[in-house]
């Protein structure tokens, strides 16, 4: 099946209708398609194949080139998005054969990492991705922050629109990325978006000259709610000065929403704090992230504990062959299987098993439960201290 690679300007006529029937309100105003020139900056830089059949185009896919940390090391990676299939086109194959092509062309452009948000997560398991956490969505009534507002903390708030205060916004979320597993940002290009958009205010906290705390949000009513996005602290003092910036929206809204890594705890911020805390995995609609090792390259040089054992890939186009995973330096070497010497356990994986234990989301016993591998209790010993569990928190929306 042919499959060709769109240039940008062919975005608006081509690829954007087809993703819009797949994810949007149709059918579409007669002026969209001067919206879809609008977008074309935000998109200049991915990658979009399409399939074509007699002239038309039946299917598309997009990579978005962004950065993601693993276990403290930052990694170029693949954002899959606006993988679409016109109806009369559908099961054919055509979006297998475009994902290979991308994800081929994309590793071999020096993505190790790949991520994206399934329409149904048993579908993209079969091309050897991973469930990643949701982040979760807490609801709270501004006066339960009361006791905040009297509290001396660390630093300085600044607030602003998001279009002025962008660059700041930006920096930070430069820092997570070092700083924080599984956090990934977009290219600049698509990054600005949030920019040109300037629907958000921006709230941050600067401490010593530096920015410690931000977040994002907007306002629906006077008695309405405090729409937040992810609340982004370095550390507790940060988080605690916004959430006393939130506090003093009292008499102003009813509720604040903010979205949260899955490994915060509000109920545990303040005493007699009434929150709902939710995390909504809707099929189709509201999915969790997934991710996947697209090479090797992405586990040498990782931090990680003195395990030894020995893994054997199976059933994937990307990752394959027999290694010694290595941790006794404290930084992971990937050897021949031959240098493992005797004694040494194996384990038998797929790459969403790989995958799984990479990003930290499954223990090895999770992942044999799960049908992503053959792992030996002598096995799972070795690869929970080289793979130690831990929470991705993946931020981009895309
Ligand atoms: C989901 C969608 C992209 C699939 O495209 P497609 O071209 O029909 O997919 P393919 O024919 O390449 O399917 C590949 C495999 O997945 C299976 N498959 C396809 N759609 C599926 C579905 N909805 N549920 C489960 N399996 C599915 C196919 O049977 C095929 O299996 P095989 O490898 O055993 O032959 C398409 O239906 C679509 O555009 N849907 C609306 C938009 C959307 O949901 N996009 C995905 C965003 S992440």
């Amino acid at each position: 099946m042919p499959i060709r690679r769109l240039a940008a300007r062919e975005r608006p006529t081509i690829s954007f209708p087809l993703q819009a029937y797949a994810f949007e309100a149709s059918p579409p105003a007669a002026s969209r398609v001067d919206e879809f020139c609008a977008y074309l900056p935000y998109n200049a830089g991915n990658r979009t194949l399409v399939v074509e059949e007699s002239g038309a185009t039946v299917a598309s896919a997009s990579a978005i080139p962004m950065r993601q940390n693993l276990r403290g090391q930052v990694l170029p990676m693949a954002g899959v998005a606006g993988v679409a299939t016109h109806p009369l086109a559908r099961r054919r194959g055509h979006v297998r054969a475009l994902l290979h092509q991308l994800l081929d062309e994309m590793r071999d452009e020096g993505h190790p990492l790949t991520a994206l948000y399934p329409f149904r997560a048993s579908f993209y398991e079969r091309f050897g991705y991973v469930g990643l956490p949701q982040p979760r969505t807490a609801v709270f009534s501004p006066a339960d922050l009361a006791p905040l507002l009297t509290a001396e903390l660390p630093g300085t708030l600044n607030w602003e629109r998001i279009g002025a205060g962008y660059p700041t916004w930006r920096a930070f979320t430069e820092r997570c990325l070092a700083e924080r597993h599984g956090f990934a940002v977009f290219p600049d290009f698509r990054a600005i978006g949030l920019r040109d958009r300037d629907d958000r205010w921006l709230v941050t906290v600067v401490r010593d000259g530096g920015t410690v705390g931000a977040v994002t949000y907007r306002i629906d009513d006077h008695g309405g709610e405090l729409i937040a996005d992810d609340l982004l602290a370095a550390d507790p003092y940060a988080r605690a000065s916004l959430l006393q910036f939130f506090a003093r929206h009292v008499d102003q809204v009813a509720r604040i929403r903010v979205r949260l890594p899955a490994d915060e705890l509000p109920e545990l911020w303040l005493t007699d704090l009434a929150v709902d805390v939710e995390a909504r995995i809707a099929r189709p609609g509201t999915p969790a992230p997934m991710a996947r090792l697209l090479s090797l390259d992405a586990l040498a040089g990782l931090p990680t504990g003195a395990g030894r054992v020995t893994v054997e890939l199976v059933g994937d186009r990307w990752l394959a062959g027999t290694h010694l995973l290595d941790g006794a330096t404290g930084q992971l070497e990937l050897l021949g299987a031959a240098t493992a010497g005797s004694g040494v356990p194996t384990a038998t994986l797929t790459a969403a098993g790989l995958s799984a234990l990479a990003y930290g989301v499954l223990d090895p016993a999770e992942v044999a439960i799960r049908g992503l591998g053959e792992v030996s209790a002598d096995a799972a010993v070795e690869l929970r201290r080289i793979f130690p569990r831990a929470l991705p928190y993946l931020f981009a929306d895309f």
